[in-house]
């Protein structure tokens, strides 16, 4: 067993400024993780906490995979680093061949990132670039929905649709619009995987293409499922419809796979789960399975032709004028190939497939439970809505969240919807475990 680092005094605590989370209360109870191993975080004090949660919809492998460590801790003694503008590095390569083989269709180009924000500012910032690269540069707009999770970076946070995540950062990019998001409690309510009601919504994006006209749309971008706002999966036949409208019109469509892709609803990615094939795909998280911080965006064969190939400018001048000083990092090359063999070698996907039932099972069980008052579910995303107190919202989700810790659980909540999102490699004994403690937490919650 590895010595945990000691703990920090109360007053350690201070000079670090929390993202997305209220630092005040947080310093005041920590919640603090010194070890990991498997499906099991660790507190300081050696307590262990059964991680619902895969760290943050990421840790798809569990924790400190062997494989995973030992790639990692041989590439940092044999190359650190490799600028990744003009030079580059075997490993990049190889992984980009890997990432195109688990991706249908012609989803052959692959272009590196450090974070699901950064992916998702270089998909509409490629966009933007193919689009003036045939000649339809007046098509600047780009369409987002209510409710999606795109990151924190201005692209993103503009096609983006949280409320609190953009309310306090002014106008944000011109020029965006946004579908309706696809929460229907009245019809849908504890619909168990896609809910039946609502493909019609696709619909709107007929409406955005009348009123602006289609020479001015770049691209629409979706998380397939959408997650940070609490697993709303697309009801079924909306995302085929949405394929249909923006081919119809020339625009691009992204999928934001930063949560969905690499196994989290039972399949590689969501092009595959749904059987669609969009203009281009973001990824992080389960990428490396958030050992090394690395995203990465899917670009169709068409747009890479267009920006590189297809060129006016002399071989010598750069085609895209993008890129990140860590894109590619060499760290996170290592540890993503050596995920993407671990998620192979233990099937791992398959097995995500497989455990999904009894998890939608064990998960609609707790619809009895008082303030319960929607559970969603897709894969092994799941989401429990909760009545909010009045005047007092997201509190009692939170309080949730602090019980569950105490109880040995990591559970994630936005608003006041408690979201699950358990590793790949977990047991029905795991999810026995995570269903017990959350009934017993949502008995008492007041
Ligand atoms: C769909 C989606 N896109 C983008 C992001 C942003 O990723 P990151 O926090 O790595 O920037 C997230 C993070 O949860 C996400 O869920």
């Amino acid at each position: 067993m590895l010595e945990s680092p000691s703990i920090p005094a109360p007053n350690d605590l201070e000079a670090h400024w929390i993202p997305f989370t209220p630092n005040r209360h947080f310093k005041r109870h920590p919640r603090l993780i010194a070890r990991a191993e498997g499906v099991w975080y660790y507190t300081p004090e050696g307590r262990p906490v059964l991680d619902a949660t895969s760290g943050l919809w990421c840790c798809n492998i569990g924790h400190r995979h062997p494989k995973v460590v030992e790639a990692i801790q041989r590439q940092a003694a044999e190359l650190d680093y490799a600028p990744p503008f003009q030079f580059g590095h075997p490993k990049s390569f190889a992984l980009a061949a890997r990432l195109r083989d688990l991706f249908p269709g012609d989803l052959d180009y692959v272009f590196f990132t450090n974070s699901g924000s950064e992916s998702v500012d270089t998909a509409l910032k490629i966009a933007l670039a193919y689009q003036r690269a045939i000649g339809q540069g007046t098509r600047t707009r780009l369409i987002g929905r209510e409710r999606a999770y795109h990151g924190v970076g201005f692209g993103g946070l503009s096609v983006g649709g949280m409320v609190n995540n953009r309310k306090w950062f002014g106008p944000l990019l011109p020029g965006v619009d946004h579908l309706p998001h696809t929460l229907d409690l009245e019809r849908n309510a504890f619909s168990r995987g896609q809910p039946q009601f609502g493909a019609e919504l696709a619909d709107a994006l007929e409406r955005i293409v009348q009123l602006h006209d289609p020479s001015t749309i770049a691209a629409v971008i979706v998380e397939p499922v959408a997650g940070s706002i609490g697993v709303y999966p697309p009801p079924v036949g909306y995302l085929e419809r949405l394929r249909a409208i923006t081919e119809k019109y020339g625009i691009l469509l992204i999928f934001d796979e930063v949560i969905t892709g690499f196994g989290r609803l039972g399949a590689a990615n969501a092009c595959e789960y749904f059987g669609i094939v969009p203009d281009m795909v973001t990824l992080a998280k389960g990428l490396t399975a958030a050992t090394v911080p690395m995203g990465a965006v899917m670009v169709r064969r068409p747009i890479y032709e267009a920006i590189v190939e297809k060129n006016p400018a002399p071989e010598k001048v750069i085609e895209l004028f993008h890129g990140y000083t860590y894109s590619a990092h060499p760290l996170a090359c290592a540890a993503a190939l050596a995920v993407l063999e671990v998620y192979r070698d233990e099937d791992l996907f398959r097995r995500a497939a497989q455990l999904a039932p009894y998890f939608e099972e064990r998960l609609h069980a707790l619809a009895d439970h008082p303030h319960v008052v929607d559970i969603r579910n897709l894969g092994l995303m799941g989401a429990i809505e909760l009545a909010p107190r009045p005047g007092r919202a997201s509190e009692r989700a939170y309080d949730a969240m602090c019980a569950a810790f105490e109880r040995g659980l990591m559970i994630r909540v936005t608003g006041d919807t408690i979201a699950l999102s358990p590793p790949l490699i977990a047991t029905r004994e795991h999810l026995d475990r995570i269903f017990d403690i959350l009934a017993k937490v949502l008995a008492e919650l007041p």
